[in-house]
């Protein structure tokens, strides 16, 4: 049996991540960092978000792929390290692998133990394909250990995840995915601007998968931080902002509350919330203008027939 490289890099301990919760918590506007929606439950919430009818952006971004799979691989050339950020279960990228003839396969997530299985599965299924899985944190800044690749390679990513980050933050991220392709290039998915009733269903939907999704955060918050959220005191909220053009949850206490910890507590008055997530939505054009000023050049995008997703190509 052939088997992946693995490779974790430092996580954050326990103690810096209590730390970082319980100042999110307490500052003026509460706040936690989306990534702590992804436990074990959280992560199984979003695959189970992917599948309702009102979360349209995973299954309109497949069948960009599928559709258009040909042009982008004439687009982007044959790819010889494709560098997955965010890989997940891989299935998205696997699904990329005869078109995009990929001789590398570099799968990224928060930690390796959520890439250990699904590319030693896949490993077996893609003999030819040399595979490596690294655990690390990018969410706050993107650097690739050597491991990832001397050649030049193609940042996959997939998903419009990249809408958690604010427009500022974004052009960083890609400033720094610019460098990291090493001349290679970019596939991107990115989730449009459309009707606000659209927006909203996908974010808040009636079966409650969303709310379920935000409201677990707080049961993670319990376990890393140690705080005591009873969850039938808050609700889930999440409505489309449309100056700052992104989808925004938060948990929204029901009543005044308090919550406690060890050394510590936090007062929330009725209706006072606590911003969970942004997700934003772009333009094309502005995102086309985006990865240029991030250094990127010879963009080409591909669209759903509503023009309600788009995956941008280009060269670093
Ligand atoms: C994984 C960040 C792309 O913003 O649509 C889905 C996360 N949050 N429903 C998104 C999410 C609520 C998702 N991303």
């Amino acid at each position: 049996m052939i088997s992946p490289s693995l490779l974790q890099l430092a996580h954050d301990q326990p103690a810096a991540i209590r730390a970082e919760l319980l100042a999110g918590l307490t500052a003026p506007t509460a706040v936690i960092a989306p990534k702590y929606l992804y436990d074990a439950l959280g992560s199984r919430l979003f695959a189970a978000i992917t599948e309702l009818p009102e979360y349209y952006p995973t299954r309109t971004e497949a069948a960009i792929f599928a559709e258009h799979q040909d042009s982008m691989a004439a687009a982007l050339g044959p790819v010889q390290t494709l560098v997955d950020l965010g890989a997940g279960n891989c299935e998205k990228a696997a699904r990329l692998f005869a078109a995009l003839r990929v001789q590398r396969y570099v799968a990224v997530d928060i930690s390796v133990d959520y890439l250990r299985d699904s590319l030693q599965h896949l490993q077996q299924q893609y003999r030819e394909i040399e595979m490596l899985g690294i655990g690390v944190d990018f969410s706050s800044s993107l650097h690739l250990p050597a491991e990832a690749g001397a050649g030049p390679r193609t940042l996959f990513y997939p998903g419009s995840s990249i809408g958690n980050f604010t427009p500022a933050a974004a052009l960083t991220f890609l400033r720094q995915a610019h460098a990291e392709c090493r001349g290679g290039s970019l596939l991107i998915g990115v989730d449009l601007v459309k009707e606000t009733d659209i927006l909203e269903a996908a974010y808040d939907d009636p079966l409650g998968v969303t709310a379920a999704f935000n409201r677990n955060l707080l049961l993670n918050l319990n376990r890393l931080a140690g705080t005591n959220f009873d969850l039938a005191d808050w609700r889930h909220v999440a409505f489309f902002n449309a100056p700052e053009s992104r989808i925004e949850m938060h948990l929204e206490a029901l009543d005044a509350t308090t919550v406690r910890w060890a050394g510590g507590e936090r007062r929330f008055a009725a209706a006072e919330r606590i911003h969970t997530e942004n997700s934003y939505k772009w333009r094309r054009e502005d995102f086309a203008a985006l990865l240029a000023a991030a250094g990127f050049s010879a963009l080409r995008h591909w669209c759903d027939a509503r023009g309600w997703f788009a995956v941008f190509a280009a060269h670093a």
